[in-house]
């Protein structure tokens, strides 16, 4: 009998080891956080991540790069409606923070990634160096922060909204989930608000298992602005066979890429941390372009509220595309990096190194800084200039005290007849010590179902995910409002004598709101208000527009005209391409927070 038992605990125990090798230990999920500019490609990319399977994938915290193509206002926003859907109001979500670097370098805790590190003084004010790459209005940050006008028609309002005192920071988000244990980190923004967390919490790091960046670009060449032979011989090429991908700037920097490029000396930071790094670059981004068979095929395969949202976006993306080159020069940017990062994770457990989605190859790189010859202190380098001692004890004469390109036209990084010779953002391949040995995407797998209309393999993978059924969005606006009804509002003066007419002119901030209100509340036989214009050069961006619609709508004056003015101020746009331009009156805070504080004050 208790030979029997023995026997029987020998079995149990064997069959349990047997099933051990056979299933690997059920591991827990990979934590992940996500570091975000919150453009169209970006959300696609969380979307991808929130349906992954849960005991597989867990996103823990979004933080939100201030610095580039949204204000964080809007971004934290739409986040925050994206995650309701989602049913995944329990993700945190970290924007901005009032902190600055004082003048000897000393990090205030909660500094707000609103200025590239280059820039960050003490306080949120400052220049806008690289951010004068993004166009402002049309295609540009008013396009995306209010995701060209879909946002609020789509998505349904959770309870969590951006209110301030009370918004958790991006840099506290990114303390508390990094603490907590091994996580990876997926940065397809800046890398402000990264950089300044390593800078300021280098004991944290060993919890870091590895990063995943989309950016820059190593042997890349850009397939957009080509002249092909039906182009007739007035072709110009433009940013054809370039690095980079700034199309508003290739003149002076054609080797930068728009994340890099936001704020270079942090892609450094981040790059050189220590910590292993995956990057997917324009080398393979370049390569999986949005065509015509997989836009169709979307557009055939819209079975969740996921699904429609990205497709609407994608479409109105392509239909107010600044040429017909749409297909040929849209591509799978962060969306794709979610898919190379979650494919590297599957394989981390067996040290296999093969990507479902996208050829790998180890390639040593650094992050170009500022240009050669270094030492030259010409009052482009406040690392440097000016100062006995440089910034964060940066060596005199090393890779960061060379001039740094100070805006668009920086007669600097303009050669006569030729290409840009500025390198600020260049993710360039090195010999010898100056560089890190970083994983690289190279391309874009092909769908290995050779007979399918979609010729990627991560398109097959990106329509597959985005349409299963487990962990849907609960709803969109119309089903959360089912008696929400689209209505005219117009007055009915009948006979009454109409006064003097006004057009009003506001940048609104919340004194504007006021006297909008006081204007509307007046007799009509006194004040007519006639119109409108929004300025988004001052306290508020563009996308703010929305606000004045709602505010006239809910005082029953959707009759009164709005008209949005120039978002540059007079002599400020760029005379080669004007959706882009100089801030001298800089866009300081983001308009909730520059209205709550305005608020505090008249109080
Ligand atoms: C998610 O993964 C777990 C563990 O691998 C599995 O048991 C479960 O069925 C999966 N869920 C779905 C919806 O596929
Ligand atoms: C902030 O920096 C400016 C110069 O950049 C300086 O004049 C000011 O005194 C500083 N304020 C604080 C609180 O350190
Ligand atoms: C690349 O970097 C690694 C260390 O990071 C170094 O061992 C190797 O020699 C480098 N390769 C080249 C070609 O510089
Ligand atoms: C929202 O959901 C309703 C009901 O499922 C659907 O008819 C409608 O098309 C959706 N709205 C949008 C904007 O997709
Ligand atoms: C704007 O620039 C033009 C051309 O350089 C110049 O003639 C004009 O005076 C400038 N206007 C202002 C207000 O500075």
């Amino acid at each position: 009998m208790l030979l029997q038992r023995t026997f029987w605990v020998v079995l149990v125990f064997i069959t349990g080891l047997a099933a051990a090798n056979v299933h690997p230990v059920e591991s827990r999920p990979h934590r992940i956080l996500l570091d975000t500019d919150v453009d169209t490609d970006d959300f696609f990319a969380l979307l991808y991540m929130l349906k992954l399977n849960r005991s597989e994938f867990e996103l823990e915290a979004i933080t939100i790069n201030a610095n580039a193509w949204t204000d964080a206002g809007h971004a934290v926003n739409q986040i925050y409606d994206i995650l309701y859907m989602m049913g995944r109001d329990d993700i945190a979500v970290g924007v901005g923070g009032e902190g600055g670097i004082l003048e000897d370098g000393t990090m205030l805790p909660n500094v707000g990634g609103y200025l590239p590190l280059i820039e960050q003084g003490n306080s949120t004010a400052g220049g806008c160096r690289y951010r004068q790459a993004i166009p402002v209005g049309l295609g540009g940050k008013l396009d995306i922060d209010s995701n060209y006008g879909l946002r609020k028609g789509f998505l349904p309002q959770g309870s969590r909204k951006y209110s301030p005192l009370r918004q958790p920071t991006t840099q506290q988000v990114l303390i508390d989930k990094i603490s907590a244990g091994p996580i990876a980190v997926i940065i397809i923004g800046a890398h402000t608000n990264f950089a300044i967390f390593l800078m300021n919490n280098p004991h944290l790091k060993k919890n870091i298992k590895h990063i995943y960046i989309m950016g820059g670009g190593v042997r890349s060449r850009n397939p957009t602005g080509c002249c092909t032979q039906n182009s007739g011989s007035s072709c110009q090429p433009r940013q054809c066979g370039d690095h980079g991908n700034l199309f508003t700037d290739y003149t002076s920097n054609p080797y930068a890429e728009f994340n890099i490029f936001g704020d270079p000396f942090a892609a450094y930071q981040v790059i050189h941390s220590g910590i292993p790094v995956t990057l997917v670059p324009l080398d393979a981004t370049n390569t999986i372009p949005i065509n015509e068979d997989f836009f169709k095929t979307f557009e055939n395969s819209q079975h969740t509220y996921e699904a429609q949202y990205c497709f609407q976006s994608l479409k109105m993306a392509r239909d107010t595309w600044f040429d017909d080159q749409f297909y040929t020069s849209y591509f799978m940017w962060d969306s794709f990096t979610s898919g190379v990062a979650v494919s590297s994770l599957r394989n981390l457990h067996n040290q296999n190194e093969e990507n479902e989605f996208a050829e790998m190859e180890y390639m040593n790189i650094t992050v170009v800084t500022s240009n050669e010859p270094y030492g030259i202190y010409d009052s482009s380098n406040p690392f440097f200039d000016g100062r006995r001692v440089p910034k964060f004890n940066l060596k005199k004469g090393g890779v960061h005290s060379g001039h740094v390109q100070t805006g668009l036209r920086d007669p600097f990084c303009i050669v006569q007849n030729g290409k840009g010779r500025c390198q600020d953002g260049f993710t360039k391949e090195v010999t010898g010590a100056e560089g890190v040995r970083v994983l690289v995407a190279t391309r874009a797998k092909p769908n290995p179902d050779t007979s399918s209309e979609l010729d990627r393999a991560y398109f097959k993978s990106f329509l597959d995910v985005l349409n299963h059924p487990q962990q849907t969005g609960r709803f969109n606006f119309t089903t959360q409002f089912p008696n929400y009804k689209e209505v005219y509002y117009k007055p009915d003066f009948g006979s009454k004598k109409q006064g003097k007419p006004v057009v009003f002119d506001m940048d609104m901030s919340a004194g504007d709101f006021v006297a909008l209100f006081y204007l509307l509340k007046l007799p009509v036989e006194v004040i007519n208000l006639k119109a409108i214009i929004v300025s988004p050069t001052g306290w508020a961006n563009a996308a703010t527009i929305d606000l004045v619609y709602d505010l006239l709508h809910m005082m029953g004056r959707d009759d009164i005209p709005v008209g949005l003015g120039d978002v540059f101020a007079v002599n400020q746009s760029d005379p080669i391409f004007s959706a882009v331009g100089d801030c001298r009156m800089c866009m300081l805070l983001e308009d909730t927070l520059a209205a709550a504080i305005w608020t505090r004050e008249m109080c």
